[in-house]
């Protein structure tokens, strides 16, 4: 785990927020054992078509580059790939980390999307990587996975200061913390909670998910927890129904007692939700949550489809969002079974939002599209023409302010504002609106009401 720490205020940051689903498949067969890798460890980036992202991600469906040279393809696998290359006459700059798949894996995800997407060629098998692998950087897959374990740590942006705290054992998505102590709280992506010391370093499993979660409704994927002004804390958990028609996505945000020696523990269902999952093998779920200046619980809920569009697999749902996704949730933590409360339609997934100095509530939009970079987008209540309807069908959707951090060499830069980006982004929101107004679920972009201008508090920019 690593924390940046500007010098000068002593608050901590997560610096970024790993790939998701670690779930390991051992299918018989090759096709699905290649194409169950492929989900867990390409599809983030190269997307479920393997249509890649234009500009970003280079594509793997009818790719050139992949399927003139299959040693090649093995190499990029083994040891990542990064400089200039062209694929189907399109120029990519971009950095691909090496995967971390044994040579088995590694043969049956490659001769998969080598016989995907209208690709076709022969199979890769696990010695010809084990070959090819030893003339790259990482001699065998144990050097790689002894090397990526825990990578050298990034050059801290200007301002900052880096230092490793702790090497936890498990991919982490969330930190709490109350701000003022030394500790801090770590969610895994499978439920664990890791109560970590900042200052010495040391930690311990303070909460195992497999002790709250109750397994029958699915695998779990927990990606979102937040510590209240009483030390409870609050965590986020998306399950994958496999055995509901449609496949559903079952949420519950639990919640811990407090207790005074400052370790929250015995989390109870305090929320449950249930809606269709994704169209696809993705779904954003339901993610972020934090307490807002005015006392309420925010919670993200990100988008089920890409725009809106149904869905053709007679396993998922068909419709496009439903009233429960793409939106941002309010809940009153006073409640003891509290009603969601849809404050903001539109977005596709607002993995991060925090308030800033002035009350104004920022939002990301995560998760690779068709129109990376993504932007950071400031969140406000709609210019409604109030003496219309408060009906929120007639409150008008406006963006007002669009950033967007320039990607290129993967250093964090500086914010920027991108006319091309507004300009694809805003077409991609009107198509998203436009989409969601036939069906009458999701219309409006970026609203928020704010319970008045004055009432906010300052608050740091805390998640990334
Ligand atoms: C974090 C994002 C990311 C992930 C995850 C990722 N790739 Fe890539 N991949 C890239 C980028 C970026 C490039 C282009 C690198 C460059 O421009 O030098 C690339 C290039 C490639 C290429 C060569 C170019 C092409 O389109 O044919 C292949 C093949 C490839 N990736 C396969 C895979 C496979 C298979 C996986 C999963 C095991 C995977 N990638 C996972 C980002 C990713």
């Amino acid at each position: 785990m690593k924390l940046v720490s500007p010098p000068a205020r002593g608050r901590f940051v997560l610096l970024c927020i790993g790939a998701l689903l670690p779930w390991s498949v051992r299918a018989a067969d090759p096709h699905d054992r290649g194409q169950a890798l492929f989900q867990q460890h390409c599809l983030l980036c190269h997307q479920a078509g393997g249509q890649g992202a234009p500009g970003v991600f280079p594509p793997l469906a009818k790719s050139d580059f992949l399927m003139v040279d299959k040693k090649r393809s093995i190499r990029v696998l083994c040891e990542g790939l990064n400089g200039k290359i062209t694929v189907n006459g399109r120029e990519y700059n971009g950095q691909m980390p090496p995967s971390t798949l044994n040579d088995a894996e590694a043969a049956d995800v490659l001769t998969y999307i080598r016989n995907a997407w209208g690709n076709s060629g022969e199979p890769v098998t696990a010695d010809e990587v084990r070959e090819e692998r030893r003339k790259t950087r990482f001699k065998t897959y144990e050097e790689l996975v002894r090397a990526s374990a825990f990578a050298p740590l990034p050059i801290a942006p200007a301002g900052f200061t880096l230092r490793d705290v702790a090497h936890l054992p498990e991919n982490p998505t969330r930190l709490a913390g109350d701000g003022k102590s030394d500790v801090l709280y770590v969610l895994a992506v499978n439920g664990n909670v890791w109560r970590v010391d900042t200052k010495a370093g040391s930690f311990r499993l303070l909460l195992r998910g497999e002790r709250y979660i109750d397994p029958s409704l699915g695998r779990p994927t927990c990606t979102g927890m937040m510590l209240d002004g009483q030390n409870r804390l609050y965590i986020v958990v998306n399950q994958r129904n496999e055995k509901a028609a449609p496949v559903t996505d079952e949420v519950t945000i639990f919640r811990t007692t407090d207790v005074s020696d400052g370790d929250p523990f015995d989390p109870q269902p305090w929320l449950r939700a249930s809606y269709p999952w994704g169209i696809g093998p993705f779904n954003h779920c339901v993610n972020h949550l934090a307490l807002g200046p005015d006392g309420f619980i925010y919670v993200n809920s990100g988008s089920r489809t890409d725009g809106g569009e149904p869905g053709k697999d007679p396993k998922y749902s068909p419709e496009g969002e439903t009233p429960l996704t793409a939106c941002l949730w309010r809940l009153d933590p006073k409640a003891a079974k509290p009603e969601i409360k849809v404050i903001a339609r539109g977005l596709r997934n607002a993995f991060g939002f925090c308030w800033d100095n002035e009350g104004r509530l920022l939002a990301t939009e995560n998760g690779p599209d068709a129109d990376m970079p993504e932007e950071l987008n400031v969140l406000e209540k709609a210019a409604t023409t109030a003496s219309r309807s408060s009906s929120p069908t007639r409150m008008r959707s406006r963006i007002r302010t669009r950033l967007t951090r320039r990607r290129g060499n993967g250093s964090p830069g500086p914010w920027r504002t991108s006319a091309r980006t507004a300009v694809s982004t805003a077409s991609r929101f009107t198509r998203f609106i436009r989409t969601h107004r036939r069906r009458a679920s999701c219309f409006s972009v970026m609203i928020f009401p704010t319970a008045g201008a004055g009432r906010f508090s300052s608050r740091a920019l805390a998640t990334c």
